[in-house]
């Protein structure tokens, strides 16, 4: 099979990124370029979180989760502790996260530490969601093999059994996590693949020390 792609090109115009106008923190930039995102009428599921770990198997393994809450400390996603991704967490907090938003033709790169977030935390947002995902919680071992659809349609059928009478508590394997930057670029695409990339470095001082990339 041969397709040939070299035709795809897109020049970048819309926007500018220009030291000079730059907060001291970058969470603030990040809030700005996501409410701008998420009034941005073609852009959908703003919160997508494009999230690489390290595995087991020293490979780098990337997927999406969504992005729940950010703060000044970083940024909050739910999932399966026991997954893995879980399991490289687990043995390497290093991760980098990735948000895209093509419609204003911008990147944010995050490199990180990972932390699980306080239980009363993960328990208030499980609590928040609707029954059908909380079963789902309780019925998937994520990541791990399975024969078919129909034993995984079985564990969902088993645990609403199980929970018709009463709460579903959120499983202590399912809980968020943080996503806490050392570092963290700004991608605005410009034309002639002249892009602008600003670099914020956490320093010793808890400081940000900026730098322009070149594109
Ligand atoms: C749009 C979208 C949103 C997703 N959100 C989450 C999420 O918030 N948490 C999660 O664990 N998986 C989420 N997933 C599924 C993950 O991409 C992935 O399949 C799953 O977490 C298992 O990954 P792992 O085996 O590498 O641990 C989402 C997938 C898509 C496409």
């Amino acid at each position: 099979m041969e397709k040939d792609l070299s035709n795809y090109r897109k020049s970048y115009e819309k926007k500018s990124l220009l030291k000079a106008a730059l907060p001291e923190n970058p969470m603030e930039l990040f809030q700005k370029w996501f409410y701008e995102a998420d009034s941005f009428e073609s852009i959908e599921e703003v919160n997508i979180m494009h999230l690489a770990t390290i595995g087991l198997d020293g490979f780098p393994k990337n997927r999406v989760v969504l992005l729940k809450r950010f703060t000044w400390e970083g940024f909050v996603f739910y999932t399966n502790y026991n997954s893995e991704k879980g399991k490289a967490i687990a043995n390497n907090p290093n991760v980098c996260a990735t948000f895209f938003w093509h419609g204003l033709e911008r990147q944010i790169i995050v490199k990180g530490k990972v932390e699980k977030i306080a239980e009363n935390l993960s328990d208030g947002y499980f609590e928040s969601r609707p029954e059908g995902s909380k079963l789902g919680a309780w019925a998937s071992k994520q990541s791990e093999v399975i024969a078919s659809r129909d034993v995984l349609d079985k564990k969902l059928e088993e645990v609403e059994k199980k929970f018709r009478e009463s709460e579903i508590p959120r499983p202590k394997y399912w809980g968020g996590y943080i996503v806490k930057p050392i570092s963290i670029e700004f991608w605005q695409g410009r034309a002639n693949r002249m892009h602008d990339r600003i670099r914020y470095t956490l320093q010793h001082n808890f400081d940000w020390k900026i730098d322009r990339l070149e594109p």
